[in-house]
């Protein structure tokens, strides 16, 4: 495959960007009025000291101003036109985890475009065909760049309205950062050989323990999305009538939240919270542990009702009669680690095989090749102590059932695969192009979880 380097950029003053500084406001982030016929968004990646310990300064790294970045909006079916602009020392690019998009459009570096280089732009433009709960994120230098705050929602209104009167988009990161708000190490190799490397500070929208105001007597969508390199939220709203309506931005059949749903990295959950009378307070928990307080206030609105169920995804059904199996093993690699220079280590492999993120020619060896059009069932196998959230890019698929638990069929582009689980995925392999297909903890997916599949 050969690339072209895309538009150089040769000054913001000439794209009528107004300049870093106390006068830029908004227009500088957010190119939507000014850019209409070209894009509709102007997504600036840029260094941001945050303050995330009080009193203290951290050195993020934003995209439009914020960390996390920038909520994106797009409606199903309409084109979505995002000019990427890379302000940060080190080159990078955008992927749009769980939207199925041509490969050129994917963001994955030598294999769907070059890495956009400090001070250069790349146009993304792309249909959302699904709507609901996405992100987007760097696919270079991964453990850094997300654990910087590279990490944003994109939204996709459902293409005839939302059931919704009311919705907050609530994201959650951890941050690897000290007491005095200075980053520690993204990965430990430690570390990244177990659970991966934790961050201290979990934050949610980017701010420690907030509170959120909800109206009364209303149901509100809660967008919730995991946007950590490592964590997996085991999310519970105690005492709360709360429902699920979309996993991973697909839709199911709305049931109770339950006891606790465990979200892996990249994961997102679409709740339905029925808000308590005025002046109550719930609590928005991982595990035992608060990440936000949800306070009632009055709404001066009718009580609002349960809305209907999600319209479903035009995703296609794969045929299990004619399908063909393959198995993906997940496996230690333990005793292939590597601490030779410039290679990287590898702790992971699936199917007997590491990928190395120094190496820019892995994905010319893709460990399956699917025919368009056909239907695949993968059996996923964790032959590990560690849970693994899969993921794969270019096309979303059917969870069909796992070994360890009972499971609903349900449309998903991230499945978190227990320790020692077996679940069986399918897909109709829709999509032509080279697709990465790897662990979503970026500790795993740096030393060896990660593998190419391609559609021909
Ligand atoms: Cu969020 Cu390669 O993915
Ligand atoms: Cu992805
Ligand atoms: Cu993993």
């Amino acid at each position: 495959m050969s690339f072209t380097r895309r538009q150089v950029l040769a000054g913001l003053a000439g794209l009528g960007v107004v300049g870093v500084g106390a006068a830029a406001g908004a227009r500088y982030w957010l190119g939507k009025p000014l850019f209409a016929d070209t894009h509709d968004y102007e997504l600036i990646a840029a260094p941001l000291d945050v303050e995330l310990v009080p009193g203290h300064l951290t050195p993020a790294w934003g995209y439009g101003g914020q960390a996390p970045g920038l909520e994106l909006r797009s409606r199903q079916g309409d084109w979505l036109r995002v000019r990427f602009i890379n302000h940060l020392p080190e080159p990078s690019t955008i992927h749009w985890h769980g939207i199925r998009v041509p490969l050129e459009m994917d963001g994955v570096p030598y294999v769907s475009q070059l890495p956009v280089l400090p001070g250069e732009y790349f146009d993304y433009r792309f249909r959302t065909e699904d709507a609901g709960t996405f992100w987007y994120h760097p696919h270079t230098t991964s453990a850094e760049q997300l654990g910087r705050g590279l990490v944003g929602p994109l939204i996709v209104e459902e293409a005839g309205g939302s059931a919704f009167l009311h919705e907050r988009t609530l994201s959650l990161k951890s941050w690897h950062v000290d007491e005095q708000g200075a980053f520690t190490d993204f990965s430990v190799p430690r570390e990244a050989a177990r659970e991966g490397t934790r961050g201290r500070l979990t934050t949610l929208n980017g701010a420690r323990l907030p509170v959120l105001e909800l109206p009364a007597g209303q149901v509100v969508r809660l967008r919730v999305l995991n946007l950590d390199n490592t964590v997996t939220y085991r999310l519970n709203l105690p005492e709360a009538d709360v429902r699920i309506y979309a996993l991973d931005a697909n839709p199911i059949a709305p049931r109770p939240l339950g006891k606790e749903y465990w979200l892996g990295p990249g994961m997102r959950i679409d709740l339905a919270l029925r808000v308590p009378e005025a002046g109550r307070e719930l609590s928005l928990r991982n595990g035992p542990l608060r990440l936000a307080t949800v306070r009632s206030v009055p709404s001066g609105l009718a009580a609002g009702d349960w809305p209907a169920p999600l319209p479903r995804n035009p995703i296609a059904e794969p045929d299990l009669e004619s399908a063909e199996t393959l198995s993906f093993n997940f496996e230690w690699a333990g005793a292939l680690s590597s601490t030779a220079e410039g290679s990287a280590f590898k702790f992971w492999q699936i199917n007997g095989q590491a990928w190395d993120i120094n190496d820019k020619t892995c994905a010319d060896r893709p460990i399956a090749s699917l025919r368009k059009g056909r239907s695949y069932i993968f059996e996923l196998r964790n032959m590990a102590q560690y849970q693994h959230p899969i993921h794969l890019h270019g096309m979303s698929f059917k969870v069909l059932g796992s070994n360890r638990r009972k499971i609903v069929p349900y449309f998903t582009d991230t499945f978190l695969l227990g320790k020692n689980e077996t679940a069986r995925v399918a897909l109709v392999a829709d999509n032509p192009g080279v697709w990465m297909f790897h662990c979503h903890v970026i500790d795993h997916m740096e030393t060896g979880l990660m593998a190419a599949i391609e559609v021909v």
